[in-house]
């Protein structure tokens, strides 16, 4: 697998997930609060760090709709789940904002503190910019919409704007990062909300052919890892679309799947955001999510499925894994069908820990899991999602670059449509050819020859996410 290069672009999507992560850890907490402190650390350095590899002494991020730019470039991956950072700029009137090279922690925290929380009535970006300036805080600017199109952006150079998938995917985020903040909080969280969002998950995954699927593969390190859900979600969707038509089954399951790991919200910030490994009594503290979270939802009337789900995603299928129970425990098959979607997304995601993995080595891990998952589920799941899955890029052995819409017959031979020449030259939206792979028509020249790493196209608008 090629290893991914460190664009500038990569960087200011690390910068901008530690500052929404920070931003919630803010809005639960303040902006003192050690873990947020710690993260706040991280961004002064990694600003230092993507300020010195551009060579300009600040950075500016503009908002354009639900979008998130950068030096004329659409920042997709980040945007994804930026939503709260873009909502809190949005309700201060502000275009974007300028952090120099020299922004203190102090800086940095005032700024958090400016944008968490309800807006205050009266409250735009010239009072924040002149609260900012009163600390003596002149490295953070929050911009005027007048300066649109002066050193930030150029709207009419950002050709792309969020896709309709893209636009479901951060909406979903976004609801799950509210629902942290309502938990945290200790306010009760509106699980219609879900409910309603995961029917429009399910309509998209019905009218367009995987576009939810490819964002189900779609890398992401994002704040919370909020998206780890929704990715399960659409997995479970997928994998329950085989198994049955029952939409108001499909659904349940999605939400069940949407609101798994819920319990996390009650879980120390510090365990939760821990980049480091956990010591066993701080794992012990996480794997409590799974009780809490079904305790949760449990006194807010959630749906019986959803409450099984959070549960006992983490049980094994007849003893072991947690939370323990006195009693004999069987997991219901949508428990089955949530907890091996987890485990698939977790392993194949990646997390600032560790790589993530490609699929096949994923399903080898998980094959060897003995007593863990049902193994038919398994099998069909592996079947559904296949070797190369919806929204993996690879190459032909022709040279052409391919995305993967869905899967055949044939575990190794998906549907794909060629987005490149055989010499890598971008074809033109009307030019892409969608060709099963596993067609006898098709050409040996025209198999698979391997996967291209997802970053480095990550960011590109061509993908039309
Ligand atoms: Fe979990
Ligand atoms: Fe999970």
């Amino acid at each position: 697998m090629p290893v991914a290069k460190k664009s500038s672009t990569r960087t200011v999507t690390a910068l901008i997930d530690e500052l929404v992560s920070a931003l919630l850890g803010t809005d639960v907490h303040h902006s003192n609060h050690p873990q947020v402190q710690e993260t706040v650390d991280s961004l002064q350095h990694q600003l230092l760090d993507l300020t010195h590899q551009l060579g300009q002494d600040s950075l500016c991020l503009a908002v354009l709709d639900d979008l998130l730019v950068f030096q004329d470039k659409p920042l997709l991956s980040a945007s994804l789940s930026a939503s709260r950072l873009i909502r809190s700029l949005g309700n201060l009137g502000a275009s974007g904002l300028e952090l120099h090279a020299g922004a203190t922690k102090e800086h940095i925290s005032s700024l958090l503190e400016a944008l968490a929380g309800p807006r205050v009535s009266g409250q735009d970006f010239r009072s924040v910019n002149a609260l900012l300036s009163g600390q003596g805080c002149v490295d953070i600017k929050l911009h005027d919409p007048l300066s649109l199109g002066d050193k930030d952006v150029k709207p009419e150079a950002v050709s792309s704007t969020l896709g309709p998938a893209a636009r479901v995917y951060q909406t979903g985020i976004a609801i799950l990062q509210d629902m942290t903040v309502d938990i945290g909080l200790g306010r009760r969280i509106s699980l219609d909300m879900v409910r309603n969002h995961v029917e429009r998950m399910y309509e998209l995954m019905q009218t367009q052919d995987g576009p939810l699927m490819n964002l189900a593969s779609y890398e992401q390190d994002d704040a919370f890892t909020l998206g780890h859900s929704v990715r399960v979600t659409v997995l479970a969707m997928n994998l329950a679309c085989t198994m049955t038509e029952d939409v108001e089954t499909i659904v349940r399951l999605g939400n069940a799947a949407m609101l798994h790991d819920v319990g996390k919200a009650l879980i120390p910030l510090e365990l939760v955001l821990s980049r480091a490994a956990l010591e066993e009594d701080e794992l012990i503290e996480v794997q409590k999510h799974a009780e809490k979270g079904g305790e949760m939802l449990m006194d807010h009337g959630a749906d019986p499925l959803a409450v099984t789900v959070a549960f006992g995603h983490h049980r094994l299928r007849h003893e072991g894994g947690y939370p323990h129970t006195r009693h004999k425990y069987m997991p219901s098959t949508g428990t089955e069908i949530v907890k091996i979607c987890d485990v698939f997304e977790a392993l194949t995601a990646n997390r600032p820990y560790r790589p993530r993995m490609l699929p096949p080595d994923a399903y080898r891990v998980m094959l060897g899991m003995k007593g863990h998952f049902d193994q038919h589920l398994l099998r069909c799941f592996i079947q559904r999602t296949g070797l190369f899955p919806a929204g993996q890029i690879i190459q032909l052995k022709s040279g052409e670059i391919a995305r993967v819409i869905k899967q055949s017959n044939s575990l190794d031979e998906p549907v794909v449509e060629i987005l490149t020449s055989p010499g890598g030259d971008q074809l033109s939206e009307s030019d892409h050819q969608i060709l099963d792979l596993s067609a006898p028509s098709v050409e040996e020249v025209r198999k698979v020859e391997g996967v291209v790493d997802l970053p480095e196209v990550a960011d590109d608008p061509n993908l039309n996410l």
